[in-house]
């Protein structure tokens, strides 16, 4: 599929974040559970991550939208499509993307939530990418907000030490210029579901394990680390290598890989994988932890503040996780 044959490009015109104050350290973890700065340093990368403290998903991703629209110097009015990704709504209706519509006056936008987990980000930009050049939509928001710190078990040291909260957005707008989303591919594996597993709606039997007993962890993200990590040697450079190859380029011809933070030898073992000077692999993990969906447009936000985003730059972000889904997008700026 060459997704160049449109004559319409989804152009990133604007970025935006909201990152909460409160930071949970490795040395507080330390106190919860048995585990140590050294082990979570070493085995993930991670120093610190920021909890919501009572603000909602909503409110985060009110907050990055907010931001990424005034970014782009776009009245919310102007918004045909708003799309969030999000594995933690804070209510299964409405959804979060029609309190957004609401709270941003976007009177004219269609709705809706997605859930692709840590890959939520590059599946939302993909459906962003189809509006556009299909014509059906000229300006669409997408905000990845996720307050991982509500289905975290505190007393489980394999997961409690991984997630963060936080949100970015995006704001794409269709242009002629050949800029933009070059080339999208996403994949899911179903079968590995299992190994990273949140509750919803308690159903009896359940429906993955067949048991008839709900644990009162059930809402509590439950990880098979190792499975998941296996996963993602093979998911991660198939999805890189697609989109890249769907877009025309190699991995040379790119100025910065924004991967899903969600560990830092993953970061490290793509970054041997395709020989890359480790400058080019922008990592915030350190800061921020594993934030799902939300990492991508984060460190994208962070990278445009810091002046590190320039025109004509070519990225390309991969996302994987939860589904398990995984996917990557070519983006010119
Ligand atoms: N502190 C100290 N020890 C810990 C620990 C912690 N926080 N968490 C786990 N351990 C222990 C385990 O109990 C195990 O001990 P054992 O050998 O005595 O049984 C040992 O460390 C190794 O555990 P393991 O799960 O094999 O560690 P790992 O090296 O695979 O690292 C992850 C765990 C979760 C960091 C890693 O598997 C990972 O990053 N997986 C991928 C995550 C991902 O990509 N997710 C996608 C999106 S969410």
């Amino acid at each position: 599929m060459d997704r160049r044959s449109s004559k319409i490009f989804s152009k990133i015109i604007g970025i935006g974040s909201y990152m909460p104050e409160f930071r949970l350290t490795n040395s507080r973890l330390e106190e919860l559970v048995d585990t140590s700065d050294e082990w979570i340093v070493k085995r993930t990368g991670i120093r610190e991550r920021r909890i919501a403290m009572g603000k909602a998903t909503w409110e985060m991703g009110l907050a990055a939208a907010q931001a990424a629209l005034a970014d782009a110097g776009l009245p919310g009015e102007d918004l045909d499509l708003i799309l969030v990704s999000t594995v933690t709504p804070d209510s299964l209706t409405p959804a979060v993307s029609c309190v957004l519509q609401d709270k941003l006056g976007a009177s004219h936008a269609a709705a809706l939530d997605l859930n692709a987990a840590c890959s939520g980000f590059v599946y939302a930009s993909d459906v962003a990418d189809s509006y556009i050049r299909a014509g059906k939509a000229k300006h669409v928001l997408v905000v990845s907000t996720e307050r991982l710190s509500g289905i975290t078990d505190y007393t489980d040291r394999s997961t409690c030490v991984l997630f963060g909260d936080g949100a970015g957005a995006v704001v794409y707008t269709a242009s002629e210029e050949p800029c933009g989303i070059l080339s999208t591919y996403m994949r899911a594996e179903g079968s590995l579901g299992q190994s990273l597993f949140a509750g919803a709606l308690p159903s009896e039997p359940d429906p993955l394990t067949g048991d008839r007993t709900i644990p009162s962890n059930y809402r509590f993200l439950k990880m098979a680390g190792s499975d998941v990590f296996r996963f993602t040697a093979t998911a991660v450079p198939e999805s890189i290598d697609n989109a890249l190859s769907r877009a025309g380029l190699e991995a040379g011809d790119i100025d910065w890989f924004v991967l899903h933070q969600a560990n830092l030898r993953i970061l490290k073992m793509v970054t041997d994988r395709y020989g890359l000077d480790p400058e080019k692999v922008y990592v915030n993990i350190d800061r921020f932890g594993n934030t799902s969906s939300a990492s991508i447009p984060l460190c994208l936000a962070e990278m445009k503040e810091k002046g590190l985003l320039k025109p004509g730059q070519t990225i390309v972000a991969s996302g994987f996780g939860g589904g398990l889904t995984y996917g990557a997008i070519v983006i010119k700026l």
